[in-house]
């Protein structure tokens, strides 16, 4: 069936079997592989994307729901002209990278979790990424990384008088 829906800021028109997931109709039909096959029983948040803002495992999601939806998956998610953005940036500084595999995810989850929850707690922020699961980190750095860039957002924001 023809699929429809806007992908990281672009309409995609796609052939695809109907009962294909989010996850591998992105990795095998659009070549976008950074949303990872993790467990694919919707434990491990390694498939993170955000549908219509929110997070969402795209293991768990038939092709045809997202259909007329905006889907926003890690090649999405960059600096303005393209690399790391400054939360990608700060996973590197912090350590909060090791094998990988869950930051893709990770960083899905923050990012959408940043974008309405602008002065997060480490708390809050623990929560925001309880269902995306590093066996590498601990999780420190993680929230490290994600609660720098939440402060220093807030003082971009306040220099430029918003
Ligand atoms: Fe989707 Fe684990 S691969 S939640
Ligand atoms: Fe390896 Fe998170 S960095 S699972």
């Amino acid at each position: 069936m023809k699929i429809e829906f806007t992908l990281n800021g672009e309409p995609v028109h796609v052939e695809a079997p109907a009962s294909i997931t989010l996850l591998h109709l992105l990795r095998e039909h659009l070549g976008l592989t950074g949303s990872k096959p993790g467990c694919e029983v919707g434990e491990c948040g390694a498939c993170s994307v955000m549908l219509d803002g929110r997070v969402v495992n795209s293991c768990q999601l038939l092709a045809p729901q997202v259909a007329g939806r905006e889907v926003v998956t890690i090649e999405g998610i960059h600096a303005p002209g393209g690399g790391p953005n400054d939360l990608q940036l700060a996973f590197l500084e912090f350590g909060a990278v090791q094998c990988g595999y869950c930051t893709p995810g990770m960083v899905v989850a923050a990012e959408a979790f940043l974008a309405r929850h602008p002065k997060p707690s480490r708390a809050e922020i623990r929560e925001a990424i309880s269902g995306n699961l590093c066996r590498c980190t601990g999780y420190q750095q993680i929230v490290d990384a994600v609660e720098a860039t939440a402060a220093r957002r807030r003082a971009q924001s306040e220099g430029r008088g918003q």
